[in-house]
């Protein structure tokens, strides 16, 4: 089976084979709580098992409903914030064309995200278009109560309203919630809408492999049994047999906990190809809300590169020693262009004529990685053979099972957000929601 490889070599001068050794315990016995479900947070452990234990049945009925709100729209808004839809968005925009939305010819609905901001223009701007075009909406909540989304549906379900028959809004509206609670479920229930279950045990950020993520990638004509089994061939990868060396998970979860133990409190998760994008972005919230608490954590940030090497490069390069990079490197490109020759050379570019437009890529990913080893960057390699829906199905498992294991070495309960509440409570005692008068008086003394 091809695979995701990890190389660590680019470690050396900054992390021991001690260091590592050092570290090996606590690393197998943090996989072996995931595992056994025996460490903190393990209420939300659906998700380990989860790619293995997807049905046919499930499988074909996410299909029939994507090409049946795919056949009725020529656009299909995914609502829903956080985890509950960066997964999608990072899968959709890795594997899509980059000027999808443009294109007048398509086979798919184009894909929108709502419910992810409360931008007001974008709001706006989003309905004159909707007003315009044939349209579905994907809801989606665990908590079935988050403001964000809950008022990009209370407009989208208006504008439907508008549009259409009460049977065809009912046919256009599909939520993915809990199977019992929050204000979602009682709209879906009371109006009649097709649903589907986020699972009790899967939390936001690790649903993406539930219909949460794969609703919205099978609408835009991706093959989610595919990505199953690239999730499903991970779990062999990363399974207790595995030797700790070979194994993606645990060899990532260590020597980033070592390098935070050594100063290295920032990770800067690097791309060289602008579809990855929102991979990172979906990246940045795993590993940030499973690990930023207790005062604890390394901050996960990203940049796409070469474009940040034009913004980012100088503060990487020579700033605060307080950063590491791990690099998806995508060994092959699903297209091919080669650089023209110019019989003039005006340009001075005929020294690159007829190499691949990747060859060129490749190198400045090489170049970029001497170079920031030299300025004191310690450097993961994450190698994907090809951006396809089989190993993107491999670097998200990767990713989920490390990140589980790296919080567990770090000590803190990787499948909780206390934190996420702070603002919100803030924000309703300033709005006025019933229920939060105390809050309200107490804010506004402050203010
Ligand atoms: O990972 C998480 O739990 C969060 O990012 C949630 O996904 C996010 O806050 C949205 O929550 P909900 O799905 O309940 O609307």
């Amino acid at each position: 089976m091809q695979k995701i490889s990890l190389d660590i070599s680019r470690l050396d001068g900054f992390v021991s084979a001690d260091e590592i050794k050092g570290i090996e315990k606590d690393t197998l016995a943090a996989q072996v709580a995931l595992q056994n479900k025996s460490g903190k947070g393990s209420d939300f452990l659906g998700w380990v098992d989860l790619p293995l234990s997807v049905s046919k049945e499930e499988i074909k009925d996410i299909n029939e409903t994507a090409k049946k709100l795919a056949k009725s729209s020529e656009v299909v808004v995914v609502i829903g914030i956080g985890g509950s839809y960066l997964g999608a968005r990072a899968v959709i925009d890795a594997l899509s064309d980059s000027f999808d939305l443009m294109r007048s010819k398509r086979e798919t609905p184009a894909i929108v995200y709502a419910g992810q901001n409360i931008g007001e223009d974008y709001s706006a701007e989003l309905l004159d278009l909707l007003q315009e075009r044939s349209f579905s909406v994907i809801v989606i909540s665990k908590s079935g109560t988050t403001t964000e989304p809950a008022i990009a549906f209370r407009l989208l379900k208006g504008l439907l309203e508008q549009k259409y028959s009460s049977e065809e809004v009912k046919e256009r509206i599909v939520a993915i919630t809990d199977k019992s609670k929050g204000a979602l479920r009682t709209l879906v229930e009371q109006e009649g809408y097709k649903s589907y279950i986020i699972p009790d045990d899967v939390g936001g950020r690790y649903s993406v492999l539930t219909p949460v993520g794969l609703l919205p990638i099978a609408v835009a004509g991706f093959d989610i049994e595919k990505l199953l089994q690239g999730a499903a061939d991970m779990i062999k990868l990363t399974n207790e047999e595995v030797s700790f060396k070979d194994n993606p998970a645990t060899l990532y979860a260590a020597v980033r906990n070592v390098l935070y133990s050594k100063g290295k409190k920032n990770e800067i998760l690097v791309n060289y190809n602008p579809k990855l994008h929102y991979f990172a972005e979906w990246w940045k919230q795993l590993y940030g809300e499973s690990e930023g608490k207790e005062s604890k954590g390394i901050f996960p940030a990203a940049v796409d590169f070469t474009t940040d090497l034009h913004s980012m490069g100088q503060w990487i390069q020579e700033g605060e020693r307080s950063i590491f990079e791990t690099v998806i490197s995508v060994e092959e490109s699903n297209r091919n262009l080669k650089v023209p020759h110019a019989k003039e050379d005006l340009d001075k570019l005929n020294y690159l004529a007829d190499k691949s437009i990747d060859e060129v890529n490749k190198m400045a990913e090489l170049g970029t990685l001497v170079a920031h080893v030299d300025g004191g960057v310690p450097n993961i390699r994450i190698s994907v053979p090809k951006l396809s829906e089989y190993y993107l199905g491999q670097l998200i498992y990767m990713f989920e099972k490390a990140c589980g294991i790296s919080g567990y070495i770090l000590g803190v309960n990787p499948f909780d957000q206390p934190g996420v509440e702070a603002y919100k409570s803030n924000m309703f005692a300033l709005l006025g929601k019933p229920g939060f008068e105390d809050e309200t008086k107490a804010i506004k003394k402050r203010l």
